[in-house]
């Protein structure tokens, strides 16, 4: 009798300490870009022609404490924001959420478009490699 409690509280403890060590919600991964795109021979920049239209038009809602914090495109987090899977498509450019989502005919996102020439930025930038350049 006493070997049986001894055993089971010897399991109980066992499970409340595997329990313990399982039961834990796994943080959604932002999956990171492979760094196979591009050839060296980009003509957009991201510094100098994407970040600026972010800034112009976008960082008013997508800041920490804005109305959409996610994506947060202010400068200095907005490369590592899209640059993630989620929000770009390497493979297939076009199907890059950050391109498509806000093109000049998409019928999502009302609350502000790419110009069309925004738009040709964005998708040339994603078909060069999406590159922190
Ligand atoms: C007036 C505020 C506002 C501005 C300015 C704005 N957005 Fe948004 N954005 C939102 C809101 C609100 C949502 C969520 C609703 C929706 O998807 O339309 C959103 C959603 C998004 C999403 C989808 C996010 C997701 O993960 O589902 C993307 C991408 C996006 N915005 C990009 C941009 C870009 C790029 C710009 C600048 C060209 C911009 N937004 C300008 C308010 C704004």
């Amino acid at each position: 009798m006493k070997k049986n409690k001894i055993f089971l509280i010897l399991a109980v403890v066992s499970f409340l300490v595997s329990a313990c060590v399982y039961d834990f919600v796994a943080p959604e991964v932002q999956q990171p870009l492979p760094d196979n795109g591009g050839n060296g021979e980009e003509t957009v920049s991201f510094a100098s022609d994407i970040a600026p239209i972010f800034e112009s038009k976008c960082t008013a809602c997508h800041k920490p404490g804005g109305l959409k914090p996610n994506p947060d495109l202010t400068s200095g987090t907005a490369y590592a924001t899209i640059a993630t899977a989620k929000y770009v498509n390497l493979a297939t450019p076009e199907e890059s959420m950050i391109y498509n989502y806000l093109t000049p005919t998409s019928g999502t996102h009302n609350q502000k478009k790419y110009t069309a020439a925004e738009a040709q930025l964005i998708l040339t930038w994603i078909q060069e490699g999406a590159k922190n350049n």
